[in-house]
């Protein structure tokens, strides 16, 4: 899966991106990053790679990764004071990956505060198997909430693939679309990746992420970054990674 593009830049530069806003970065909350060094050597990485500022999204997942802001926090301050001894610049904030269930939904009614980045944005999912049944009451709810809704990797619903017109459903109800970079590396295969490139033809992408789990997402990720199709893709692409920038 890696080496597919020809690499001809020797100096990787995502600065036109800036801003990560979905990640896996903080330790130990879920399928991502285990240790808080970890965490340090991947956000030493990403900042090399041109990233100024990595907003991390934990997933919240009911039983699987229960995180909640009293989970989530401390870990963000953790991380937030061992990058400022180590000296690297660049800004780390954390907000969340919200898997749109039964159990969202709840939270959604209950009031509770959401972990959102930047003035009002909240991070979604689906799941890979089926589509949520209520999306589309969330995104209104959400929006109607003063929130503006991104839906992560929508290239990676296999189940839309040969339903295009659902995306455009989608976007027409106000959601945000957010591409990962791997999807276009061909790294989950490549449907996704046709997806991918047919969402960034159709003007659909909202923001482009790394969903950075573990080393191989790194290095895959990596590779992407030294060769010429990620930035001949993205070209006219209006990303708005880096609006969240302060
Ligand atoms: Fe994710």
């Amino acid at each position: 899966m890696f080496g597919l593009f020809k690499k001809n830049k020797t100096h990787p530069d995502l600065s036109f991106i800036g801003v990560d806003m979905h990640s896996h970065l903080l330790p130990g909350l879920d399928d991502g990053l285990k240790t808080i060094e970890d965490t340090i050597a991947f956000v030493q990485e990403l900042n090399t790679l041109g990233y100024e500022k990595l907003i991390c999204t934990p997933h919240i997942l009911s039983a699987v990764h229960p995180n909640t802001p009293q989970t989530i926090l401390p870990k963000l301050e953790e991380v937030q004071k061992a990058v400022k001894e180590k000296n690297i610049k660049i800004q780390i904030e954390a907000a969340a990956e919200y898997m749109v269930d039964h159990e969202f939904e709840q939270l959604i009614k209950s009031g509770n505060k959401l972990l959102t980045f930047g003035t009002n944005f909240i991070l979604i999912e689906m799941s890979y198997l089926a589509p949520s049944p209520n999306l589309g009451q969330v995104i209104f709810d959400l929006r109607l909430a003063g929130l503006q809704p991104i839906l992560a990797h929508p290239e990676r619903y296999n189940y839309y693939h040969h339903q295009f017109h659902e995306f455009k459903k989608i976007k027409d109800t106000g959601c945000w679309f957010q591409v990962n970079m791997l999807s276009l590396a061909g790294y989950y295969g490549k449907h996704i990746k046709k997806t991918a490139e047919k969402l960034i033809a159709e003007g659909m992408i909202d923001l482009i992420g790394t969903d950075m789990h573990h080393q191989n997402h790194l290095h895959a990720t990596k590779q992407l970054a030294l060769s010429n199709y990620f930035y001949k893709i993205l070209k006219d692409v209006p990303l708005k990674n880096r609006m969240f920038l302060d």
